[in-house]
């Protein structure tokens, strides 16, 4: 297919004092909850984590209900049963869906300049925003293509199917993207958020995108205070040798 067109987004968690937004990711759980999930899983997710301080972080009886309104098969007692926090979210329903659970820093949304990747040193990877992209890539189909070629097209997702009638005489691609075979998920007022906020296509697709970084990245907050930690333990170390090295040789000089 063409490049795919990517969207830039300004997420909180971006940067290196970044932090996840409780209150998004709780809208993102209720898009992927009442849309995604009736043909995605995201069976590497540990149910508990909901109620985790960096993530969505509801409430414990909240995150027991939800966990509560899952079956899952038990091979202890070879039978089904209610659901704990302790067992994950469930696989895809439908067997072509990804698992979504890691999906965020599966797939990059910036590349390049010319292969390089230096777009993505100050960017990030772009995992979220080609998810946000994908959400809202969904166009009528370019003229070129035929009537019946399979799939919606996107012009977000590159991996997909691609008309021949959509490439120049060099073979080169003249649209962006290609046809996935997931119809349009989102369109607005898809949900009904609780925090009051507009559930416009936008948003719904920025909330997803953000708790699907969230999932794959549930400690990126705690990896960030770690990291500045070091900084400033380094700095202080760097002056103390600084100091002590100019007392040791003070009398030689
Ligand atoms: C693929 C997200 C809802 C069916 C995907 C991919 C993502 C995604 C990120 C992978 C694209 C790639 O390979 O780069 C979402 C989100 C949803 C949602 C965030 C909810 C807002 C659904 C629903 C269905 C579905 C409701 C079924 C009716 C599929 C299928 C694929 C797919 C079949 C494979 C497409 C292909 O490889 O051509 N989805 N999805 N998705 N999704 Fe969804």
């Amino acid at each position: 297919g063409g490049e795919g067109h990517i969207e830039d987004i300004a997420f909180s968690f971006e940067g290196p004092f970044g932090k996840f937004d409780q209150v998004q990711l709780q809208r993102g759980l209720k898009v992927y909850s009442q849309v995604c999930s009736a043909c995605h899983g995201m069976q590497y997710v540990p149910l508990r984590t909901l109620a985790d301080e960096g993530g969505p972080h509801l409430p414990g009886d909240q995150m027991r209900a939800y966990a509560q309104q899952f079956e899952v098969f038990d091979p202890e007692i070879d039978d089904f049963r209610t659901a704990k926090p302790t067992d994950h979210f469930p696989g895809s329903q439908l067997e072509n869906a990804p698992d979504l659970s890691l999906m965020a820093k599966k797939r990059a949304g910036f590349h390049g300049p010319y292969g390089t990747g230096i777009s993505q040193l100050f960017n990030g990877m772009g995992g979220p925003e080609y998810i946000y992209s994908l959400m809202i890539g969904y166009h009528e189909p370019p003229e070129c293509a035929p009537e019946d070629f399979p799939g919606s097209y996107n012009a977000a997702f590159t991996a997909g199917g691609y008309p021949e009638e959509c490439k120049d005489e060099h073979g080169h691609p003249t649209v962006p993207g290609s046809w996935i075979a997931m119809a349009q998920p989102l369109w607005g007022d898809d949900v009904e958020y609780d925090d009051g906020t507009e559930a416009t296509l936008e948003q719904e697709a920025e909330d997803v995108a953000a708790f699907l970084m969230w999932t794959a990245e549930p400690k990126m907050m705690a990896r960030k205070d770690a990291g500045l930690t070091g900084v400033i333990f380094l700095t202080v170390l760097s002056v103390l040798l600084y100091l002590t090295n100019k007392r040791i040789w003070a009398p030689v000089k």
